[in-house]
């Protein structure tokens, strides 16, 4: 009777140990991700891979980015509702120029402003599509 006590202790601990760590997973930050545009509007270029991982280690405080993102909660994506939602260039909220504005906070402002980083199309979207 008392081993089975001890092995569902610690079949439940194991449990907790496992389960813990998915408390934080919604403020973890990624490694290295492919970013592409979102369904519903039609990609020309090919996906980005972006070194989410260096980047973070780079900059520190999320908020370099995510700058909506309160300090506390979920992370969300850029082109987020009310967001970088629009695939129109023209549109204030463009999706296009959530990564490619003269703002530090896009990857083209950002590597500009430091020089250093990709800048040219093909190096980020190294295939056609
Ligand atoms: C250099 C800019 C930059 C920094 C700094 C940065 N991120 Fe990100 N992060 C991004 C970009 C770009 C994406 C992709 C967003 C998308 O897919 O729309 C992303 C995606 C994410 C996602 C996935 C969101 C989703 O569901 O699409 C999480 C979670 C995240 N970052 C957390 C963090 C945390 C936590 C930090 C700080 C410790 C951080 N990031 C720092 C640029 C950055
Ligand atoms: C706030 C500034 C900042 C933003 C925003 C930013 N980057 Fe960078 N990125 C850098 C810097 C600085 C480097 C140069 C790192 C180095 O040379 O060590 C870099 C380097 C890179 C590299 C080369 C990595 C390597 O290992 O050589 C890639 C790829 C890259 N960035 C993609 C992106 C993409 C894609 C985005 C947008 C989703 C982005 N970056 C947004 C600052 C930024
Ligand atoms: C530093 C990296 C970087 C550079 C340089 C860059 N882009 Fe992008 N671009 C991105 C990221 C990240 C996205 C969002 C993910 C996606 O849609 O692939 C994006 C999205 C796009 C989109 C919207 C989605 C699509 O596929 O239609 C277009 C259009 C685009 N880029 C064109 C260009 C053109 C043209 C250039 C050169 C003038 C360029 N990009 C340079 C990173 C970059």
């Amino acid at each position: 009777m008392k081993k089975v006590l001890l092995i569902s202790l610690v079949a439940a601990a194991l449990v907790c140990a496992f389960a813990l760590p998915n408390l934080s997973a919604a403020t973890k930050a990624p490694g290295d991700m492919v970013l592409k545009a979102p369904e519903g509007m039609k990609a020309k270029k090919s996906p980005v891979a972006f070194p989410h991982g260096k980047h973070e280690t780079m900059f520190k405080d999320c908020k370099v980015c995510h700058h909506q993102y309160s300090g506390s909660g979920d992370v969300k994506g850029c082109a987020a509702a009310g967001c970088h939602d629009k695939a129109s260039k023209k549109e204030k909220m463009a999706f296009y120029k959530a990564f490619h504005s003269k703002d530090k906070r896009s990857c083209v402002g950002c590597h500009k402003a430091e020089k250093k980083g990709p800048k040219s199309c093909k190096q980020c979207h190294p295939k056609k599509k």
